[in-house]
């Protein structure tokens, strides 16, 4: 089957940018969330980014307009019906991906692919809420996903090759690098960012350093791109929590106990940049 239209569902920090990698590579995309404010702001920020490409003089102006008029969004299932892949980037909870997943799965041609942009759960679990647990994948983008060059494949343990195949190939017609990982809690990237993230939040509820020192130290003495306190309000301090529940959880051992810090903060509603307050105000 050629993939010529894709739906993606959730319209968030991540589902906005990967809607934008498969618009601007000529992809139909149908951009779907709950929540029609999400999607106001979705197409806004997507029109953004793309004119940053413009300025910058990576894109023409004509082929921004073209991407733009390659998305379209809505807020029910029902229009994925002819889609021909589907990546899913709600919530990061187990119980709700589980539900859209059946949904999908009603709605979407039993021959087509379902990735799930997951950072951590398994994808075998959500898998196992559909009648196609062979055409369920993990498909981890980067965040911001139009500029980060990796994308995590996750192998289910249905997960055929072929549906592998089909998803790696598609990785390289957006000029992203596949890296497969196996269906484990937080596969390879969360399974060392994550802690590291946690580790740097006892830190600061420790006074072991400021979250300034902390990031100060980590990009300076280890040459990282960012500190892990403001990639942390850069992901979402929400995300990073559902995260460090699904290690805990998954692998058992207390060493990935989610910092009660961290707890404190998302109970606050400080959730990092997308609250406007996190280790750092914004
Ligand atoms: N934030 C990151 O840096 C990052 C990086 C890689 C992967 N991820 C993963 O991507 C996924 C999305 O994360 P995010 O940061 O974009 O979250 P987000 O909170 O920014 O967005 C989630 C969106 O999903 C929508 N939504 C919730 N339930 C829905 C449903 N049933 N149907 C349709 N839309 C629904 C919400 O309205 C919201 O717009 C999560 O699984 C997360 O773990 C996040």
């Amino acid at each position: 089957m050629t993939i010529k239209t894709v739906g993606v569902v959730g319209a968030g920090t991540m589902g906005n940018g990967i809607a934008q990698v498969f618009a601007q590579a000529g992809f139909a995309v149908r951009l779907v969330d709950v929540a029609q404010p999400m999607l106001d702001r979705a197409r806004k920020s997507i029109e953004k980014s793309l004119g940053k490409f413009v300025e910058k003089g990576t894109l023409a102006a004509e082929d921004r307009d073209a991407a733009m008029a390659r998305l379209t969004t809505m807020t029910t299932l029902d229009k994925l019906s002819d889609v021909d892949y589907v990546v899913e980037a709600i919530v990061e909870d187990a119980e709700a991906k589980r539900t859209l997943f059946t949904s999908l799965d009603a709605f979407v041609k039993p021959e087509v692919v379902l990735a799930s942009n997951t950072s951590s759960i398994s994808i075998t679990l959500i898998g196992a809420a559909t009648k196609r647990p062979d055409k369920v994948l993990g498909m981890h983008f980067m965040n911001p996903v139009p500029l980060m060059a990796l994308v995590e494949l996750i192998r289910g343990q249905a997960t055929s090759a072929d549906s592998m195949r089909i998803a790696s190939d598609l990785c390289t017609t957006l000029g992203k690098t596949a890296v497969e990982a196996a269906d484990y809690p937080g596969f390879i990237a969360n399974r060392l960012l994550m802690p590291m993230i946690n580790e740097a939040i006892y830190a600061v509820m420790e006074g072991v350093g400021t979250p300034d020192a902390i990031d100060a130290v980590m990009k300076l003495g280890m040459n990282h791109p960012m500190g892990p306190l403001t990639l942390a309000d850069f992901i979402g301090l929400d995300v990073c929590l559902a995260i460090m529940n699904v290690l805990h959880d998954g692998l058992g051992d207390p060493k990935y106990r989610p910092c009660p810090l961290l707890r404190r903060m998302v109970a606050a509603g400080h959730l990092g940049r997308k609250s406007g307050q996190g280790f750092y105000a914004y």
